[in-house]
């Protein structure tokens, strides 16, 4: 039994962090990730660096980093612009992202809704001319920052759009904790009513503590795919209050002793873990990472 990891640490998780963070260090991170037997780790952002400046140097990270031909590396695009430093940076999958709500929409990338569509259709169409994989991001799913509860419907017509546009896969995401696992159980069982669990992920956040049973509510679901940070680092600089994604050292202990195979080897994760906190300067979130480093 089988569950994908995307680790979207070195961007999910660093894009928040108020110190800058050194690009040799963001390498050294995304190498061990790899080591530890991640096969897909989301490594940067190509937003605009007025925006998002913690990653403005996303293409020296993506040249510093040791490549590895069984991993796929991501990185987040918002337009063309960033389509066209993806494409030169080397990379073979790219994700789009929009929220499910309209105030986080604009506050994260300055449009509406309906003028998102046709940027993303536009960055997707050249992606996969250029025979690239693209994932697809609805974030507020569970809830919105600036307007409450979020219609289901609005979830499915943006997970259905970014599925008619091409990209393989659909990441949920509760962008700011809110989400219980009674809720993500009603959510996603109305969104695997028109799509199949396989085009799923569950991107959690665990700003309420409730991440991980989030995880297990959704594996009865029947999704298989998840993302996490490494540490518990994280947050959406434009959903305020937002903590970070739940840990990929608490998931993988879950997942091991739940039986399921994730092929990521815990001790050469913890490494990892250690790295980024002692690079930062500050106890992470992690659990899994605390306890180890107590023992
Ligand atoms: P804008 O300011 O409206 O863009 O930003 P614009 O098209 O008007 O351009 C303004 C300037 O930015 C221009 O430069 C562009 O060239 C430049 P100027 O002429 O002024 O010198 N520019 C760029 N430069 C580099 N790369 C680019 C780029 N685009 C424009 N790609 C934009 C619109 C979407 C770019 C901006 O709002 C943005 O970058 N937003 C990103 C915000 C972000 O990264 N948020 C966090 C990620 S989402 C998240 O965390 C949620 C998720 O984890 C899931 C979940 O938890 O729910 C995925
Ligand atoms: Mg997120």
């Amino acid at each position: 039994m089988k569950v994908q990891i995307v680790e979207v640490g070195p961007r999910d998780g660093l894009q928040n962090e108020k110190e800058h963070v050194s690009t040799a260090a963001k390498i050294q991170l995304i190498d061990k990730l790899v080591a530890a037997g991640l096969h897909r780790v989301e490594a940067s952002s190509f937003v605009n660096p007025k925006w998002i400046p913690q990653l403005a140097d996303a293409e020296e990270v993506l040249k510093g980093i040791t490549w590895s031909s069984d991993v796929t590396y991501s990185a987040l695009v918002p337009n063309v612009r960033g389509m066209e430093r993806a494409k030169a940076s080397g990379l073979t999958e790219i994700a789009l992202f929009m929220s499910a709500s309209e105030t986080h929409n604009k506050k994260n990338i300055n449009k509406t809704m309906e003028e998102t569509f046709p940027v993303l259709r536009e960055v997707a169409r050249e992606a996969l001319a250029l025979g690239m994989r693209v994932r697809g991001y609805v974030s507020t799913v569970f809830g919105c920052p600036y307007e409450g509860a979020v219609p289901i419907d609005n979830s499915r017509r943006v997970t259905h759009e970014l599925l008619e546009m091409g990209v393989f896969e659909v990441s949920l995401g509760d962008t700011i904790g809110v989400a219980t696992p009674k809720q993500v159980r009603e959510v996603m069982e109305k969104i695997v009513k028109d799509t199949a669990t396989e085009r799923l992920a569950g991107h959690f956040h665990d700003t309420r503590g409730t991440g991980l049973a989030n995880v297990a509510a959704a594996l009865d679901v029947g999704i298989r795919t998840f993302d996490s940070s490494i540490g518990g680092l994280g947050g959406c600089p434009y959903a305020p209050g937002a903590a970070g994604n739940i840990s990929t050292e608490d998931l993988v202990y879950m997942l091991n002793g739940m039986d399921w195979d994730t092929g990521v080897n815990l001790e050469r994760l913890l490494e990892a873990g250690a790295f980024i906190q002692e690079e930062l300067g500050r106890e992470l979130p992690s659990k899994v990472l605390k306890a180890h480093l107590a023992a």
